[in-house]
């Protein structure tokens, strides 16, 4: 039967697993096959292009898998590729920009709002875009931090490196007086604990992975495509390339989960 099919994920790599954890938390009856593009990761230092590209790819592989839905857990594909994705394929899919801007909105005080991302999700300002159509009084203070993806992709998520990099990129934010700051790359919630450090207890911390899976199930519940088994579904985690690398480091995001594959 349809609903009993699965909910496919993708993202370069590692990053999207900050997805699939919300998502397994709300919606604990529900399949997912994951697909991290491993053998081209990062994807946000690559063109719009190549970016789209990829994306499109990375959707086929899922297809194969006969998904239900596909939640684009990468904001570089997000931001450029998502409405190409809509085009080209008739199931629901959900991008992870819009939620991250809605939980912000929902939490600013000062109107004074950071975004730190891929240099491509950068360089769409995807962000503003959608920020400034919602809020037009925002103020809105972007920055790339292209090295947290390879810290993210080693394990290295509180490392004295980890933590030197981050004062380095974050500096310039901690005088904008922001009171909330995006984790505007899937892979940020991994290193949340040394970015908060950086910017003091005074910033929120948006990681749009509640809102994503709160969307998700919103979608399933008004399409009526809930699983309807009563079993316990058995996920699959794919990657292009380094299976055993990306187990290693999984195991340690998701803990006690199986069925990791090559493809
Ligand atoms: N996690 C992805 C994102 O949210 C991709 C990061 C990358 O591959 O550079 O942008």
């Amino acid at each position: 039967m349809f609903n009993n099919k699965a909910i496919g994920v993708f993202d370069s790599g590692l990053g999207g697993l900050t997805v699939v954890k919300e998502l397994i938390k709300m919606l604990p009856n529900e399949k997912i096959v994951y697909f991290g593009d491993t053998a081209r990761v990062p994807y946000g230092t690559k063109s719009k292009q190549a970016i789209i590209k990829f994306s499109k790819e990375n959707a086929e592989v899922l297809l194969k898998k006969d998904v239900k839905m596909i939640v684009v857990a990468c904001n570089s594909s997000s931001s450029y590729a998502i409405e190409e994705l809509k085009k080209s394929f008739s199931m629901p899919i959900v991008g992870v920009i819009r939620p991250g801007v809605t939980e912000a909105l929902a939490i600013t005080k000062n109107k004074r709002i950071g975004v730190i991302s891929t240099t491509a999700t950068k360089n769409s300002q995807a962000y503003e875009k959608i920020l400034y159509r919602q809020e037009k009084t925002v103020k809105v203070f972007s920055q790339a931090c292209p090295l947290f993806v390879p810290l993210v992709e080693q394990g290295w998520f509180n490392t004295k490196i980890t933590l030197a990099v981050a004062q380095e990129y974050l500096k310039g934010l901690k005088k904008k007086k922001i009171d909330t700051l995006i984790l505007g790359c899937t892979h940020y919630p991994l290193l949340k604990n040394v970015i908060q450090r950086v910017m003091g207890k005074n910033v929120q911390l948006v990681n749009s992975a509640k809102v994503i899976s709160k969307e998700v199930r919103q979608i399933l519940k008004n399409q009526s495509m809930l699983r309807k088994l009563k079993n316990k579904p058995t996920h699959e985690f794919l990657v292009s390339d380094r299976p055993q690398e990306f187990e290693k480091i999984s195991k340690k995001i998701l803990k006690n989960i199986k069925g990791f594959q090559n493809v």
